[in-house]
């Protein structure tokens, strides 16, 4: 991977290579961290970059750092603004993934949240996809759990809950899957180990809801808002059982990173016919518009990077 040439670190832009801590950080050793995924969308007809929906993503993120007690005197907007700042300088066009990050930086022993002092940083590279197969992953149900709101928030993006994701990942992987699918602590499915899930079952669209410990997506919100909007379709959410992934005719995945990307295998099982289905090739269509600013139905959610 190519290392991003700027940061945002202590208030300015720095080059990236000054942007460091000492290995006695707190988040380093705790995981007190939490950090957001932001999708830069390069539009070569109008040769602008546009940033899908930062207001919500920074929104999040300060909510997943007031989890853990961080206080910053920054709104949403001037979040955005510092990114703005940093992809100018970054002189990108094209496509990349932008990571902010607020982490403790005390340089101390002593496991907490409170009387630290929160720092916020953002970077960003340039991105394609980030998974292989979009249009057709075979993934398996994992043998861990998610992690329950009264452990670790799943609903923030905390650092420290990532290492749940890293070993869901890594063992669907090693044993040849794309992915995994996560149950939670009561058996239901939760989510991918870095994506939301969406299922097809008897026609009808189901997500699971906020409160079976997944992450609020910025991109299931999008894709809710798409499939009401522009398919005429309304999305339940409700509790998914495993073996429904077995039986559903449609399944996918979504999120900043991954899109939205079809499951067309769960453990060995074909989905539906075992190919792309069509609501996933017709939403997956309507969504690459609207993030690349291309449906100006949707234009306020992508924000311009550089002054025209
Ligand atoms: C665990 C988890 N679920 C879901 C998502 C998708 O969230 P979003 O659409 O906001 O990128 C992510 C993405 O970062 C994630 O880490």
């Amino acid at each position: 991977m190519t290392l991003p040439n700027f940061a945002f670190f202590k208030g300015r832009i720095v080059p990236y290579g000054e942007a460091k801590v000492g290995v006695l950080t707190h988040a380093l050793n705790y995981g007190t961290a939490v950090f957001g995924g932001l999708r830069g969308y390069w539009n070569d007809k109008e040769g602008q970059l546009f940033m899908f929906r930062p207001n919500d993503h920074y929104r999040r993120f300060l909510e997943s750092a007031g989890l853990l007690l961080m206080k910053f005197p920054y709104s949403e907007e001037k979040l955005t603004e510092f990114t703005i700042e940093l992809l100018r300088a970054e002189k990108f066009r094209t496509d990349c993934y932008i990571r902010p990050l607020a982490f403790y930086g005390d340089e101390i022993i002593g496991v907490r949240l409170h009387d630290l002092n929160p720092e916020f940083t953002v970077m960003a590279i340039p991105f394609g996809q980030y998974v292989e197969n979009e249009e057709g992953s075979h993934v398996t149900v994992s043998s861990w759990r998610r992690i329950d709101d009264n452990m670790i928030p799943a609903r923030g993006k905390i650092s420290g809950a990532y290492v749940n994701s890293a070993f869901i990942k890594t063992d669907a992987q090693r044993s040849g899957f794309d992915e995994a699918i996560v149950l939670n602590q009561d058996g239901h499915v939760a989510e991918g180990s870095a994506e939301n899930l969406f299922i097809v079952r008897k026609g009808v669209l189901c997500t699971p809801p906020v409160t079976d410990n997944i992450l609020e997506g910025i991109t299931r919100r999008t894709v809710m808002m798409l499939l009401k909007e522009e398919m005429g379709v309304e999305v339940v959410e409700r509790p998914i059982d495993r073996t429904e992934l077995y039986l559903a005719e449609e399944i996918f995945f979504c999120g900043t990173g991954v899109q939205i990307a079809a499951i067309t295998k769960v453990d060995h099982r074909p989905i539906g016919s075992g190919q792309l289905g069509p609501i996933t090739a017709k939403l997956r269509k309507i969504y690459f518009d609207v993030v690349r600013g291309n449906n100006p139905k949707y234009r306020e959610f992508c924000v311009p990077v550089y002054k025209k």
